[in-house]
């Protein structure tokens, strides 16, 4: 059970505010996907296709082991078996290598070498991080947590990281930082993206939480899975994890970390607004306008339409956590 403690004055709630910037963002790509004769019908939309891919054998020198790594009790119990981790570093999503669930290969282009992490905006202490201060200056912990497409694949996944609000404390948000935002790395010659479509993506990936939804005690850097560094297909160096909402939440290979007084756009809900709320909470009653979220099916070996299907949990089953959140 979670802690009952007293928010700081960046907790505080805050209506949802679509800021002016978000607003233009949005209507500068719907122009120029019309300027373009794409029509809305016509939008690139994250797909659900079976892979074979678990067949592949994972190779396991690819990242580093962790050594004495504990697993955090409190987040530790999920309703089903974890998966396999050859289908989770091989079953992706990673738009900036390409469109289908097979970029792990493609993915191994993203330069990790000398990594820094920008932390800019509405802070106290703006600083860059190199990776490896990261790695020091934060206690590492595994997670066990529920992971949620919203295109109604799940999966169950050990995560390595920490809790986000310990990044908060170091670099002590100010009180009108209301939101935050994550950028992905980004370099053209490098993330070709997904075939044509991609020169009309808001590039770089981005991604967003409210301030409080930052300090939940949920909320998760990965700097590692199933007890070793991130595979450069699951997000390496860092990404977000944010367990109870929609995976298109959780930004890969994190390069900045800005806090900002209005809400942040983002890529998926600047690509289809309609398609991809900012809040993206794990909902079974509130269906993607294309396919129903009443159920999901759990990745496992096969192909998609062999595998489990189980009802979906509001919240992806963290309301404990977080609908306090939302009332
Ligand atoms: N982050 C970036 N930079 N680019 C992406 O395409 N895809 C998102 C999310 N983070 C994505 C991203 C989506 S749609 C999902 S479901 C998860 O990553 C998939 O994470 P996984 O490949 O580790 O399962």
């Amino acid at each position: 059970m979670p802690l009952i403690r007293i928010p700081k004055s960046w907790e505080i709630l805050d209506p949802q505010i679509t800021s002016e910037t978000a607003f233009l963002n949005r209507r500068r790509f719907m122009t120029n996907l019309i300027g373009a004769g794409v029509t809305a019908s016509l939008l690139p939309l994250t797909s659900c296709q079976s892979s074979d891919s678990s067949k592949t054998a994972l190779d396991k020198s690819s990242t580093q082991a962790y050594s004495g790594l504990t697993r955090n009790s409190n987040f530790a119990k999920v309703d089903r078996a974890i998966t396999d981790e050859a289908l989770a570093t091989k079953y992706n999503n990673f738009y900036e290598y390409g469109g289908t669930k097979s970029i792990w290969q493609a993915a191994q282009a993203l330069p990790t070498e000398n990594w820094k992490v920008e932390v800019a905006g509405l802070v106290k202490n703006p600083r860059t991080y190199d990776i490896d201060d990261i790695y020091k200056k934060f206690p590492i912990e595994e997670r066990v947590y529920r992971f949620r497409c919203v295109e109604a694949w799940a999966m169950v996944v050990p995560w390595v990281g920490f809790p986000m609000k310990l990044l908060m404390a170091d670099v002590e948000p100010q009180s009108n930082a209301k939101f935050v935002r994550f950028t992905s790395f980004y370099d053209k010659k490098i993330t070709p993206g997904p075939g044509l479509m991609s020169q009309f993506y808001p590039w770089p990936y981005t991604e967003g939480l409210r301030i409080e939804e930052m300090a939940n005690d949920l909320a998760f850097f990965a700097t590692g899975l199933y007890g070793r560094q991130l595979p450069k297909q699951n997000g390496a160096p860092l990404r977000e994890v944010i367990p109870w909402k929609y995976g298109f939440k959780g930004a890969k290979s994190i390069v900045k970390i800005e806090f900002v007084e209005k809400q942040p756009a983002t890529f998926w809900n600047t690509v289809g607004p309609n398609e991809y709320a900012f809040e993206a909470n794990v909902n079974p009653d509130q269906p993607h306008p294309r396919w129903s979220q009443a159920s999901e099916r759990v990745v496992g070996p096969g192909n998609s339409w062999s595998w489990e299907t189980r009802p979906t949990l509001p919240y992806n089953g963290y309301g404990e956590y977080v609908a306090s959140l939302y009332r």
